[in-house]
């Protein structure tokens, strides 16, 4: 721990007071100082001394030998050993730009060292480049070296030429001085001249320019000669005759080559030949220009010419007719020249042939040819032929059409009485295009033109009697001839649902507990028919039934008073849904019932009847007695025996019991609604229940 302390502390010390620390040897460095002589800025040529001053302190008479280190930018350039106390000169004489940078100085004295502050020295100028060529004059094609100079200067040098003030070359040496070698393609007068840059990273610096050279390029009097015969008009189909040569060749020994080529095609090359020869037909389409070229080491020499041909005839023409083409149909191609030189060629003189030859068509002279088409796709060309040359027309793709066939009409889904519906005409072959035309009563309704095989011809119309339906046809054409009728239109024609009926049975009055019910749904319209009856109030319905008549039944064979409610049918066929009205259904007491309840009014009236007469009876008797006094008395009247004839008609009661119950069922009491209808007896006697009831006293 203590140790530790003690070298932290040593260390302290001596980064800050290094020359404060005495160590055994008894000597510290003070001070390391560079500086640079005359100035850190300077011009070329100057003399430059870089100082090195080192301030050590000794203590007694201690000789040291100090190690100097000079770097400049980071590399050692000097190094020397001393023992006196003297100041390191480093010198730099004649600085050159190359010499600018950042130096530094370092002394070392046994393990100790010290650097100096960085000093930056600048050498401005550049000595002016020199440039020298071998030759002034020159023949096109020889070689010329030049040489560029940088008198004076060192370091990393980049050379550059130019020639006519262009940049051509540059090289980088490590020396003062650069050589290239030249060629000069073009005759004339030429100025060369070079500059250079001095490389000091990261910098550099350019020179001016040199002196200008000039060098004049004489032309080498060699030609190449290109010549075409005929010289005059060429038509088509002439021999041409063409040379390629050479004019003036000096120099045997020099190794040349010659190159004749019309655009891109080489026609003929030969090495060491002084002449190349080659024949060929003229093409008016060939592309006219000519080269001759010739090679000598670096010299090309070209001779070119630019041919014009004209045509002996233009390229034929091929049409078709008629313009459309029907299977086996009778077609007709001509072949035909616009254009031909009459000075050279007859009209007859052009023979017209088909390609490919084997096709199905006779010549019938003078480019023209007939007969039946194929039933498939083909290609014909023309091919026009005079003088040897022969010529072809673009390619005619004929593709014969089918006829299209008779359609068959029918309806797209189901076709209801005045509602739109769609009518599909198609046939099963025939060439697109295709008008189908939809025909009522032999009338033209409307024409589609189907193009695409994904098409079809659908026409929407609506009918309003079902007879109708029969007279619509449909007609396919897709050619001038006459197209073809479909049949007529027969399908079944969908009336929709209407008036729909209930029928009660037995009837709506006679519906008592115990009794059957039928209900009768019936409809207009169109079977296959489903039904469905309801009862109000539940949403289920009671019965379905799909039926191909136009009525249906709904059948309870039992009724009770719990059938009573309110019933309807709705009816369904592929056109539209129909409801009913409501059928209120009320189902009455059953008949015996009703008997047993008039019996006992009855029983209750005569009773009372009974009780009236004798009461009543009671009373004359009294009256007589006292009359027999006064008066004489009639004959008496023998009425023993009384019969009431009571007729129950059975609606009024009907009636009644609607509005209230007639009989509780519990005392066997009777109410209003029995004396009503006791005092409401009329007079009909059609129709009704005859009760006789004998009253006896
Ligand atoms: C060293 O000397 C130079 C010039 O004499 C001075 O500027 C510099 O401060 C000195 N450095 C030290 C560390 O004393
Ligand atoms: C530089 O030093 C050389 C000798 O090393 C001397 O000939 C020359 O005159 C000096 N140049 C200048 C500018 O002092
Ligand atoms: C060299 O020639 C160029 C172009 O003619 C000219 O601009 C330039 O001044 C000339 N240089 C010298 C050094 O004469
Ligand atoms: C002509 O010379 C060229 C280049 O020397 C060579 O490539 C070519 O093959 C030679 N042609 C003939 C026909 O000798
Ligand atoms: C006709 O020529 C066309 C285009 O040149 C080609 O696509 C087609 O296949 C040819 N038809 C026949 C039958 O050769
Ligand atoms: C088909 O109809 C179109 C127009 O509707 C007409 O231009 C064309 O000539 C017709 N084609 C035929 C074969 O009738
Ligand atoms: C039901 O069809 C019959 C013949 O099947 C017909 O006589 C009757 O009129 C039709 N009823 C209705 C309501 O259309």
């Amino acid at each position: 721990m203590t140790i530790l302390l003690l070298l932290t502390s040593t260390l302290l010390s001596s980064y800050f007071h290094p020359w404060g620390v005495v160590n055994a040897q008894s000597f510290t460095i003070r001070n390391i100082t560079l500086s640079i002589e005359p100035s850190t800025d300077v011009t070329r040529d100057t003399n430059v001394t870089l100082r090195c001053q080192a301030l050590v302190s000794i203590s007694g008479q201690a000789v040291l030998s100090r190690e100097y280190t000079i770097y400049k930018d980071s590399n050692v350039v000097y190094t020397k050993t001393s023992s006196t106390p003297e100041d390191l000169l480093y010198l730099l004489p004649e600085a050159r730009v190359f010499n600018t940078g950042k130096y530094k100085c370092t002394v070392k004295i046994e393990s100790r060292e010290m650097s100096s502050d960085v000093k930056k020295l600048t050498v401005t100028g550049l000595s002016k480049p020199v440039l020298h060529l071998n030759k002034g004059v020159v023949i096109e094609g020889e070689e010329v070296t030049a040489r560029c100079t940088a008198p004076g200067e060192t370091g990393s040098i980049f050379f550059y030429f130019f020639k006519d003030s262009k940049e051509f070359q540059d090289k980088h040496t490590s020396s003062n001085q650069a050589e290239i070698k030249l060629h000069f393609s073009s005759v004339g007068v030429h100025k060369i001249h070079c500059s250079y840059t001095v490389l000091v990273t990261p910098e550099s610096f350019k020179s001016e320019d040199s002196n200008n050279v000039t060098v004049s390029v004489k032309e080498l009097p060699i030609t190449a000669v290109l010549e075409i015969g005929p010289q005059y008009k060429i038509y088509e189909g002439d021999q041409l005759d063409i040379s390629c040569s050479i004019s003036n060749l000096l120099h045997n020994s020099e190794s040349f080559h010659l190159y004749l080529s019309q655009g891109d095609s080489l026609l003929s090359s030969g090495n060491k030949t002084t002449t190349l020869k080659h024949v060929m037909v003229a093409k008016a389409i060939d592309p006219g220009e000519f080269e001759c070229k010739l090679e000598i080491g670096n010299i090309v020499k070209v001779a070119t010419k630019i041919l014009s041909v004209t045509e002996l005839f233009s390229a034929p023409t091929i049409t078709i007719s008629p313009a459309e083409v029907f299977q086996r149909e009778i077609m007709k191609i001509t072949c035909r020249c616009e254009r031909y030189a009459s000075e050279r060629l007859t009209k007859e003189d052009v023979t017209y042939t088909l390609d490919p030859p084997q096709s199905s068509l006779n010549p019938g002279g003078n480019g023209v040819f007939s007969g039946r088409a194929l039933h498939f796709e083909f290609n014909y060309t023309c091919v026009a032929e005079a003088k040897g040359i022969k010529k072809h027309s673009e390619a005619l793709t004929v593709r014969p059409k089918v006829y299209v066939s008779v359609p068959r009409i029918s309806v797209d889904g189901r076709a209801v009485l005045g509602k739109p519906f769609k009518i599909l005409c198609q046939s099963d072959i025939g060439s697109l295009p295709i008008n189908y035309t939809l025909f009522k009563d032999y009338k033209p309704l409307s024409t589609t033109s189907i193009k695409l095989s994904s098409q079809q011809a659908i026409f929407t119309v609506t009918i309003t009697k079902p007879e109708e339906i029969n007279k619509f046809m449909c007609e396919a054409k897709n050619s001038h001839r006459e197209g073809g009728l479909s049949k007529n239109l027969i399908t079944a024609v969908i009336e929709p649902l209407s008036d729909p009926t209930v029928t009660v049975l037995p009837s709506l009055e006679n519906l008592y507990e115990g009794g059957y019910l039928d209900l009768l749904c019936s409809i207009r319209g169109t079977p296959p028919v489903t039904f469905k009856w309801y009862r109000e109030g539940r949403e289920q319905p009671l019965s379905t039934t799909t039926s191909n008549q136009n009525y249906t039944k709904h059948n309870i064979p039992l009724l009770s008073k719990e059938s009573s409610g309110r019933y309807y049918c709705e009816a369904f066929n592929h056109a539209n849904n129909v409801r009913s009205d409501n059928v209120d259904i009320v189902v009455q007491l059953a008949q015996w019932k009703k008997g047993v309840i008039v019996g006992f009014c009855l029983l209750v009236v005569s009773v009372l009847v009974v009780l009236c007469v004798l009461c009543f009876r009671s009373k004359r008797g009294k009256r007589e007695a006292a009359a027999e006094l006064s008066v004489k008395p009639p004959s008496p009247k023998s009425d023993d025996s009384l019969t009431v004839n009571l007729t129950y008609d059975t609606e009024v009661y009907n009636a009644a019991s609607d509005a209230a119950p007639l009989y509780d069922g519990t005392e066997g009491r009777v109410t209003n609604g029995v004396r009503d209808s006791v005092a409401s007896l009329p007079a009909d006697f059609s129709n009704r229940s005859s009760y006789s009831i004998p009253a006896t006293v």
